[in-house]
């Protein structure tokens, strides 16, 4: 080390020692990073084989097909989804009925589709049965994947399809009304919560409102 680094060091030392006494505080810059799982794949399709035949939750013994997710592991753009229903659980794909439909309709207005620079995947990567909503429990064990799938992509833009979504990336317990609208921040990566594609073909009145959402997302995406 030069002597000028030395001087730098002893300087920022001793007013340390004045500030603190005889301890040494370090920052922990990771506490906000969103921790990466040990023994987690490092790339998108081999994490896929290596939590394909996941039974940490009873969900394990009830579906068809574990439904990981689709897309750009180079998306700009993640979308979550609650979990597979029942045309997803036996196609293995996310978003593939009636509100997937509508999803990709979306998708192609604002210029991207579930190939392109779109990685699209749920909370629960397995079906809950008769499509109740998911258990704390499942969430619990389930999210983990999810948090590791978002470490892979990296996006720049997280998109929170519904309530279940949305208080879940956000670990709060808030309606889709108050979490919408705002720009949140997921371990340093905006994360905006919008109504959930079912829900939109339930209140067709929603619709100009999700429109808004996603017009405010191209331009987030566009300009980041
Ligand atoms: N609803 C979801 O939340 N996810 C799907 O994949 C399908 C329907």
């Amino acid at each position: 080390m030069s002597k000028i680094l030395d001087d730098q060091l002893i300087n920022y030392l001793c007013q340390i020692k004045d500030v603190y006494g005889d301890e040494i505080y370090f920052e922990n810059n990771n506490t906000q990073k969103n921790n990466l799982e040990s023994g987690f794949s490092s790339s998108i399709s081999s994490f896929e084989d290596q939590i394909n035949k996941c039974h940490k939750c009873d969900l394990g013994n009830s579906r068809t097909n574990f439904v990981f997710g689709v897309g750009d592991e180079n998306a700009s753009l993640m979308l979550v989804g609650e979990a597979p229903g029942e045309k997803e659980d036996l196609e293995g794909e996310p978003f593939v009925g009636r509100a997937g439909k509508l999803l990709d309709k979306i998708l192609n207005a604002i210029n991207r589709s579930r190939n392109k620079d779109v990685f699209i995947c749920n909370v629960l990567k397995c079906r809950p049965p008769n499509n109740r909503d998911p258990l704390p429990i499942e969430v619990k064990e389930c999210e983990p994947y999810l948090k590791h799938q978002i470490n892979l992509i990296k996006p720049k833009l997280i998109v929170a399809l519904g309530r279940i979504a949305g208080k879940t990336l956000l670990g709060v317990d808030k309606s889709l009304k108050s979490m919408r609208g705002e720009i949140h921040n997921y371990y340093d990566i905006p994360l905006i919560v919008t109504y959930h594609p079912a829900a939109l073909l339930r209140n067709p009145n929603w619709k100009p409102l999700a429109w808004e959402d996603f017009k405010w997302i191209r331009s987030i995406i566009e300009t980041s």
